[in-house]
């Protein structure tokens, strides 16, 4: 048995598993936050977490000061595949792990990219909502942009990324990417910079980590780049697009249209999106089916009980890989 602290409410199911194995102490539930951390933050082996989750209406960074409240730390174990929420390099530097749930996700992620992009280019809530209000009747829906023939450049193309160019294809798609390094064992077309992507690119797809090093990443001169008749669909977090630059490329049409999964300040989106008809937004709902929650949960208490063990969790963060002192 070990101690574990989780600061935001994770679902039923990963409280109740992981309470049967361990001393679990959730956060939000303490009368006193400051007198609980305390009292106990000494005796915390692990922090169990999660991105999004708000308590008391604010997000809860796992930053450096934070992390440095706890002594004996030694794991850091996040129910997602992405982690800027968490200063994993921090934490590496204390010898402490950090583990994510990778791949379990992926597909599902990828299908929900693939919706944003169709509904963006082919303005299927549009039509939907069109002919709830009885316009139909009057008139057909003006007719769209095809996917057919188009290239899509992924910015970030790792396992979600590569997930989605393999839809894409299957739907008459070329494919063109841009990331960290050129990879030898993909055929399609590289590109070093954001911006040359967005000018080779009828779709920009975001699908690259978020965290300080890709924050605006796409900002207005990629926006420009991408021109009058492309789309952007972010599928990753909301800090990679500026997203002032975003909303005034919507708002004076220098973009078609946008498919959003996420967005910075989430849930609260912002509500000049709202005003705007070429925008497909969803409530963060990539990995979001009762099939992929469960596994990462189950990756998540694998890596917990792992750990717990004194073995290597199964799957730890890049910044993690090189850490000697987190095993028990
Ligand atoms: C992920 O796994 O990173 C999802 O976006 C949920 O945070």
């Amino acid at each position: 048995m070990v101690e574990l602290l989780m600061p935001v409410p994770l679902s039923p199911f990963v409280q109740e598993t992981l309470a049967t194995r361990h001393t679990l102490h959730k956060l939000w539930e303490a009368p006193d936050e400051g007198a609980f951390l305390r009292s106990k933050a000494g005796d915390i082996g692990a922090i169990v977490t999660g991105a999004g989750i708000l308590v008391d209406g604010r997000a809860k960074a796992i930053d450096a000061a934070f992390i440095d409240l706890f002594p004996n730390l030694q794991l850091i174990a996040n129910h997602g595949v992405g982690y800027d929420h968490i200063d994993a390099a921090h934490a590496a530097q204390r010898g402490i792990l950090v583990t994510n749930t990778p791949d379990v996700l992926t597909d599902e992620t990828a299908d929900t990219a693939m919706g944003l992009l169709l509904n963006a280019v082919r303005r299927f809530s549009a039509a939907e909502r069109y002919l709830l209000d009885g316009k139909w009747e009057t008139a057909p829906f003006p007719l769209t942009a095809s996917l057919r023939g188009m290239t899509l450049g992924i910015l970030g193309l790792g396992r979600i990324g590569k997930a989605i160019a393999h839809r894409a294809e299957a739907f008459g798609m070329s494919i063109a990417y841009c990331g960290r390094h050129r990879q030898d064992d993909v055929p399609h077309a590289f590109f070093t910079t954001p911006r040359e992507l967005a000018a080779a690119s009828d779709v920009l797809l975001v699908a690259a980590p978020g965290g300080p090093e890709t924050r605006h990443i796409v900002d207005a001169g990629v926006l420009g780049a991408l021109g009058p008749d492309g789309f952007l669909i972010n599928i990753a977090r909301g800090s990679l697009v500026d997203e002032d630059a975003l909303l005034d490329a919507l708002e004076h049409r220098r973009i078609a249209g946008a498919g959003l999964d996420v967005f910075p300040s989430e849930p609260h989106v912002n509500p000049r999106f709202l005003q705007l008809g070429e925008v497909v937004l969803f409530p963060h709902v990539g990995s979001g089916t009762h099939r992929t929650r469960r596994d990462m949960a189950l990756l998540l208490v694998e890596n917990i009980d792992r750990w717990a063990k004194g073995d290597a969790p199964p799957s730890l963060v890049a910044e993690s890989r090189l850490v000697r002192g987190g095993k028990r």
